[in-house]
């Protein structure tokens, strides 16, 4: 290359990159009829995009919305409304054979691993089969079930055991290692770790944080623990009651969240030490937040004005649109 053109290179403007995932206006109703329509959406409205390589954490309480958000990126949940992008591609609706074709670049980990791991069937064959589907030879299927184990911190022997023979934390390995094995680009991780005790959790969390640099993998981690969550994700999108309440860059939002319930979700997440348990806990009282148990059905307004210690008439009555504050965008009228 010479230097001229070197330096035009330089100085062009860089192409905007396309998200590896875009997420808009999504609306997910369960049910049929009239009594599905009557009832609140599960998902509501939500929006979010993921770069390539980066990892969105998507969190709130149990019940909120994520694994149907998850559910309906992969296909496995039909959208009421709006649109999924991935890579560029419009996959709202796809059919049955384009999801096929997907398979390998879209794959999931879920809280348990006996969901994607058949007890009658060895770990080998259970990582052979989505290469098999792509026309893998049994043999180079093999090798790289083995390597990928290897890579998980398992050792190649495993191949041949089945999953009641690994511990809960080495069957998380092992769909982890299903997942990846057809290097996909987006992992949807749903709960991934939340099974798992503190200690291994650790480990899962580090390993996934390696492979996705290794891969330049995106992800979209989904837990209900915030703490969790930021240890993996550069942003966060915290979801309550199936809307977006506040997203934004990972330290902004759970160092210095703006939005009331997201105050009253980072007061809650656990932390190891006593002291410190004990400041949440007192922080937690003094937020005034009101529990999830005191919360009737379908409301107007904004979603959360039930608990909200601030909820003014305003907020029953309005829903408050997101907007910027700070490095983050807000969904309170008062933020
Ligand atoms: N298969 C289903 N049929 C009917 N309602 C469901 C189903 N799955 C989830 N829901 C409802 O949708 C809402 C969101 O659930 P979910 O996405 O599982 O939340 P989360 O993963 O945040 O705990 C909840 O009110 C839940 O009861
Ligand atoms: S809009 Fe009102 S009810 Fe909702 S979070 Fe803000 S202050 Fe609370
Ligand atoms: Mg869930």
């Amino acid at each position: 290359m010479s230097i001229e053109t070197a330096e035009r290179q330089d100085t062009a403007p860089a192409a905007p990159e396309q998200p590896m995932l875009e997420v808009k206006d999504l609306v997910v109703r369960y049910g049929r009829g009239r009594k599905a329509a009557a009832a609140p959406a599960a998902v509501d409205g939500v929006s979010f995009s993921i770069r390539p390589g980066e990892t969105v954490g998507l969190v709130g309480e149990s019940g909120s919305g994520k694994s149907t958000i998850g559910k309906a990126i992969l296909g496995l949940q039909t959208s009421a409304g709006g649109i999924i992008r991935f890579q560029g591609k419009d996959i709202t609706h796809a059919g049955a054979a384009e999801r096929r074709a997907l398979g390998g670049e879209l794959r999931a980990v879920f809280q348990d691993p006996n969901s994607s791991l058949n007890p009658r069937q060895s770990i080998g064959a259970s990582l052979a089969e989505p290469l098999r589907l792509r026309g893998v030879t049994a043999a180079v299927a093999r090798q790289k079930a083995e390597a990928m184990l290897e890579r998980v911190g398992l050792p190649r022997e495993a191949v041949d055991r089945y999953p009641s023979q690994f511990s809960g934390g080495q069957r998380q390995r092992i769909a982890v290692a299903r997942a990846l094995i057809c290097e996909p680009k987006l992992v949807v991780c749903d709960e991934a770790v939340s099974a798992l005790d503190l200690s291994t959790q650790a480990q899962v969390l580090n390993l996934l944080a390696d492979l996705r640099d290794e891969h330049g993998l995106s992800y979209l981690f989904i837990a209900h623990d915030i703490s969790v969550v930021q240890f993996l994700a550069q942003r966060v999108v915290v979801l309550y009651r199936g809307q977006v309440m506040e997203s934004g860059p990972a330290a902004a939002v759970t160092e210095s969240p703006v939005h009331p319930f997201t105050q009253a979700l980072v007061a809650a997440s656990p932390v190891p030490r006593a002291a410190e348990q004990a400041e949440r806990r007192m922080l937690r009282e003094s937020l005034g937040v009101r529990t999830a148990a005191a919360v009737t059905a379908s409301q107007a307004g904004c979603p959360f004005s039930q608990r909200c210690p601030l909820a003014t008439e305003l907020c029953t009555a309005e829903r408050p649109a997101l907007r910027r504050v700070g490095a983050a965008d807000v969904a309170c009228h008062y933020a």
